[in-house]
């Protein structure tokens, strides 16, 4: 399995980043997120909820929140780990973590009724065998949810323009590349799709114009807070060519 990414490059990530770190439901493109999840993940009080590549537990705080989970993470760098447990404990939220490599790991298996991952499995080469990992954690029955940047159309060539070095690291996968990894490990209720708006903000744009980059995505924000109502209306707004993420959804 070949890693697209080396530990310094996730080190680097954490290491200015302010905490607390929420989700920012305030954006366009978290509010479709929201109401995507809302519609499709099955709620359940105490359901279990893990998240692999969890750092900085912002995704964990949203589905502690919003769903009432039990929610465990886990991460395979130790700064990481840190970080989340400083971020958890700032917004009051209960968590067991697991310092871990999601290909070497002790968890559970057939034990979570939710397995989640944001920005993990393009980094690396085989989706296939990423995805069946957390497919083994699932209960029958659970959902597996998975978010990739997308890698296509405008955000792309933006990100080529300022910060190219980073697409490096990015594997590139498309809606339908999606849905047959998802249809590959044979689960049921399978959905697939683009969501949100463009977003170059969603990796790192670098140094764009000497901002740093929390800097540019507050920008950015305050941008797209004002041209996104308008651009929604177009066709092919939620699309390979706008959208900042594709996902998948799907029960075992
Ligand atoms: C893009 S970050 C996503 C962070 C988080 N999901 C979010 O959206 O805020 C990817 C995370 O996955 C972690 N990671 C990378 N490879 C991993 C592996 N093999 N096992 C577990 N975690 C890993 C990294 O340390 C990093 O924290």
């Amino acid at each position: 399995m070949k890693k697209l990414t080396k530990r310094i490059y996730w080190d680097e990530r954490w290491k200015d980043m302010e905490l607390p770190r929420y989700r920012d439901m305030k954006t366009y493109s978290m509010q479709l997120i929201d109401k995507l999840l809302k519609k499709h993940v099955k709620s359940g009080e105490n359901n279990k909820f893990i998240e692999i590549g969890c750092a900085p537990g912002s995704w964990m705080i949203y589905f502690y929140r919003n769903f009432g989970f039990k929610v465990y993470g886990m991460d395979y760098l130790k700064p990481g780990i840190e970080l989340t447990k400083q971020n958890l404990r700032l917004a009051n939220v209960e968590a067991k973590l697991y310092w871990g490599d999601i290909f070497k790991n002790n968890l559970k298996k057939n034990y979570f009724d939710i397995v989640f991952s944001w920005g993990l499995i393009e980094h690396f080469d085989n989706q296939q065998l990423i995805l069946r990992k957390h497919y083994e954690l699932l209960k029958d029955g659970g959902q597996l949810i998975v978010f990739v940047p997308n890698c296509q159309g405008l955000n792309n060539v933006i990100q080529f323009m300022f910060n190219r070095k980073i697409l490096r690291a990015h594997h590139k996968i498309t809606k339908e590349e999606m849905q047959n990894l998802f249809e590959n490990l044979k689960m049921k209720d399978v959905k697939t799709g683009y969501i949100g708006y463009f977003s170059p903000s969603r990796y790192d744009p670098g140094n764009v114009f000497g901002m740093s980059k929390y800097k540019f995505k507050k920008l950015h924000d305050a941008v797209g807070g004002i041209a996104n109502p308008i651009l929604r209306r177009l066709p092919y707004f939620e699309s390979k060519y706008f959208s900042a993420f594709v996902y998948g959804i799907a029960s075992k």
